[in-house]
Parts: C-alpha cells; structure tokens; sequence
C-alpha cells in the first residue's frame, strides 16, 4: 500500500480503531561489516557523543561549540596498526551529523558521507562504524553532513594509528589546528543558512588560543613528535624556533630521507604533517609564518617534563617554507608503479563565479569544476583495477586544497615538473594559478567524493564523485533526511 493510500485507510477507521501509521522511514546507516584484526591487533570500540557544549577558548572567550564527548577536538583514537577500529556514534545534535574518516581508505559503506554513503544520523539515533586500520599513520574524523558548518563549529578529532611494534619516539603528540568563528561567542548561535557569520575567526590549536594553548612535554635528547594535523579552512605554516626537524609523515604516509631543515612546514585545510626534532632542554615555541594577525595567538610552548613553562620569548627571525616540489621525502608505499601509465584521465578545471551579486562574499561565490557546481558536476568513471591520472588546474587566485576520498595517490607532477621526492597523499593544496596532477591505482569500488577541503568552497560547489562502474550509490542528496554533505 502506498504512503497515500495508508494515510487515507487511516482516516476512514481514524475513529473506531486505533490506526498504525505507515513506518517512518528509516535512514541509510554505514555497513558495519564484519571484519578481523590483522598481525595480531585487537578490536578497539569507541563511543563518540556528538553533543553541544559551551567551551573556554581562552580566558574571557567562550564558545558555542558542536563536540564530541564534550570536548574540541573531540577525543584522540589510538589504535595500533592491525586493529579493527569500532566507533559508535551517538546524536545528541539538533540536527543530523555523520563521522568520515578523513585519509583512511575504509570501504565504500563506512565514509560517512551524507547523500552519498549514507544519510545522517537523526537526532537520538546512533550508529556503528566499523573498519581495519591498516597502516599507521596521523588521520582524522569530522562529520560529513553540513560539513562546512558543522566542522568549523567543532566536530572533528585527530584518529593515530601507531605502528604495530612500539614507537621508538619519546614522545609523541597530535595538535590539531582550525578556527574558531567568533560568532559563536554570541548567545543565539547563528541562524542556519547565514554564512556570513565565518569571516571573523581567531585561530586555534587543540581548541584553545592565547594563553590557554597547552604546552607539549617533551623529553630533553631524545626525539619527540609532532603529528600537525589541519581542520580548518586556512593554510598555516608552523615553524619551531632554533631546533630544525624533519618531515616524517605526510597525510599518513612515513617518509624517509627527509632533510633536516628549520623551514616552516605548509599545512593546508585536510592536510597532516609529521616532524620529529631532538627535544633541547630548554623551552621553545612552536609558531606560525601566516600573514594573518590571528596566527600571533598561537604560540605553543615546548617544554621539557617538569619544567615550568615561560612566557614566550621573542619570535625568530623569518624564514623559508618547505617546499614539496623539492623536498626529497620518500613514501614507500607508492600507489603508482614506476613508468604507470594512465587508463583514465581527467582534467579538472577549478574556477569561480560570483552568483550575481555586487560584492560576492563567503555565501554567495559559486565554486566550479569544469565550468559546473556539485551535483552538476558529473562523475569520474573508472573501473576497478585502472590506472587514474587526475590533472587539477586552477585558475582561481587562492589555493584551493583538493581531498580525494577513499584512495591515497601520488603526487605526479606540479606545474608539469615531477617532485622531487615520493609523495603520497589525499590532500594536495593547488596553489592559485597552479596545475597538480595525481596518480592512483582504482582499488576500493564505491562512490567517492572529491572536492576542495576549503569546506565553503565545497558547498560553493567545488565538488565531484569519482564513480565505480558497477557500483551502488548508496545514499542521495536531499529527502527526509536532507541529506547535503558540504
Ligand atoms: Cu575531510 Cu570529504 O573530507
Ligand atoms: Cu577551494
């Protein structure tokens, strides 16, 4: 029987039997499947309470935050490499959230994304999700319902998985930076569907600013390490005074055979950078290069167990940025076999256009691939097993840092020049005016987002699914649900 004919059998009887209305409908969950460790790892459950909290930034400056568990960033996963990572989300929102495990390649059912793999979780409802995290590394989560909002107002935590035998590192510690908008301060949160609210930011690291930053501890001769992990929507370069450091890490992947250097490192939105540095036994601070004045309120001191810790010195005096064009870093699990040659290749031109109004701003800039705003973008097709070359050329001037779901690929050449190193990643910032091409083996079916990490730009419409022939779509955009990843 049809919604409309139930509804219409429920009138007649309405008044002499009770009526049972036709099932609400249910919303599509991850798959959860079942899977084992692997190398003798465990199954780690977590349970995370997405919930809204009112959270001290700095001392005077409190914010309306969306959490897990109550804190921002929500909690950090540890798991080991071989563990069967098990996280069930709880909704205590007023609105449908999702979690995406930004950098792991789980499978299809797991991603968490609105509209495409799932729908969002109802208020009060909770779901499991369930996937093997098989290589170690710095990754993330955050929901991918209403992403751009949801994640600036506080969903998001760092995931690590850590090598299988014991890490050699003294100590090891996730800083995990974004913005706060200040709107949030306010008492009434800002109405849904009013963008402007984003504009007025003050930078944070691990959710706090200014004096309240905690300080990393770390030992005196020995290695320490630092997994920088970017949440927000503004590239920061992070530099440690005196001591140079080395890139171990990106986007998850180990690399070796990266120069020591005392340049700055580039994080951009999505993006994760690993740096080790032998600890001094003296106080330093870890800063950033930006240009914007929020970045001088955010200064983390690095101290030895036990110390006390000062009050910042003087910053150093300015210096370069690792370039990854050049830095010889190499990842040793390349998705690209040496001489690959592409079975699919696209080209994706990243542009902007303003929706008709005078003065566009944060709401009212479109964001175009190949002159289209998500859904109208299309889809990549590729078949399972195909060699991928996507070339990203953008003719926008800002950077616009691209995320490709599921899949980690090789950087294969920056403004036609083939880097240096082996770098692998799934966030790669395309710097204005730059064209970046990647390269990836099709290994894991599914429907896979690919979009800009600016999250705004995301919902401007910089978005495109790569596709699997053969694949399901698992969710749609819109319905009961409403269902809008970015
Ligand atoms: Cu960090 Cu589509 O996500
Ligand atoms: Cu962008």
């Amino acid at each position: 029987m049809s919604i409309r004919a139930a509804a219409l059998a429920c009138g007649l009887t309405l008044l002499t039997v009770a009526c049972n209305p036709a099932p609400a409908a249910r919303p599509i969950a991850p798959s959860s499947p079942p899977v084992s460790p692997t190398d003798g790892g465990s199954v780690r459950h977590f349970d995370l309470t997405a919930e809204v909290a009112t959270l001290t930034v700095k001392p005077g400056l409190s914010i309306h935050a969306w959490t897990y568990n109550g804190s921002v960033p929500g909690p950090t996963l540890r798991v080991r490499a071989g563990d069967v990572v098990e996280v069930s989300l709880h909704n205590q929102l007023p609105e449908g959230t999702t979690l995406h495990w930004h950098g792991l390649a789980v499978p299809n059912g797991e991603d968490g994304v609105a509209g495409v793999t799932q729908d969002p979780v109802p208020p009060g409802d909770s779901v499991t999700y369930r996937f093997l995290a098989s290589n170690p590394g710095t990754f993330w989560y955050h929901s991918h319902q209403d992403s751009a909002s949801q994640v600036d107002r506080g969903l998001y935590g760092a995931l690590v998985v850590d090598p299988r035998d014991p890490s050699r590192d003294a100590t090891d510690t996730a800083l995990v930076y974004d913005e706060w908008p200040l709107a949030l301060e306010e008492a009434s949160p800002p109405p849904p569907n009013d963008y402007s609210w984003v504009a007025d930011v003050t930078f944070s690291v691990n959710g706090k600013t200014g004096a309240a930053i905690e300080p990393v501890r770390v030992r005196p001769g020995q290695l320490a390490r630092l997994r920088l992990v970017n949440a927000g929507y503004f590239s920061h370069f992070i530099y440690l005074d005196e001591a140079p450091w080395r890139v171990v890490a990106l986007d998850g992947h180990e690399v070796t055979d990266g120069p020591a250097t005392d340049e700055a490192v580039a994080v951009g939105p999505g993006e994760r950078v690993d740096v080790e540095f032998t600890a001094p036994d003296h106080p330093m601070w870890l800063r950033l290069l930006d240009g914007m004045p929020p970045a001088a309120d955010i200064i983390v001191p690095v101290v030895p167990e036990g110390a006390v810790v000062p009050v910042a010195g003087p910053a150093f005096a300015r210096r370069g940025i690792v370039d990854l064009a050049t830095y010889p870093a190499r990842a040793s699990d390349s998705p690209w076999p040496v001489g690959g040659v592409a079975k699919r290749i696209f080209t994706l031109n990243l542009s902007q256009a303003a929706a008709g109004h005078p003065t566009p701003s944060l709401d009212q800039t479109l964001y175009e691939i190949n002159g289209k705003q998500f859904p109208n973008t299309g889809t990549l097709d590729v078949a399972p097993g195909d060699l991928v070359q996507i070339t990203f050329v953008n003719h926008t001037r800002m950077d616009h840092p691209m995320h490709l779901h599921g899949h980690f690929f090789q950087l294969l050449a920056i403004d036609g020049r083939p880097p240096a190193g082996v770098i692998v990643k799934d966030t790669v910032v395309v710097g204005a005016g730059q064209t970046v091409s990647i390269g990836f083996r099709a290994d894991n079916p599914g429907w896979w987002m690919l979009h800009c990490h600016e999250l705004y730009h995301a919902r401007g419409g910089m978005m495109v699914l790569l596709r699997y022939l053969g694949s399901p779509r698992l969710a749609q955009l819109g319905g009961v649900f409403h269902d809008q990843p970015d």
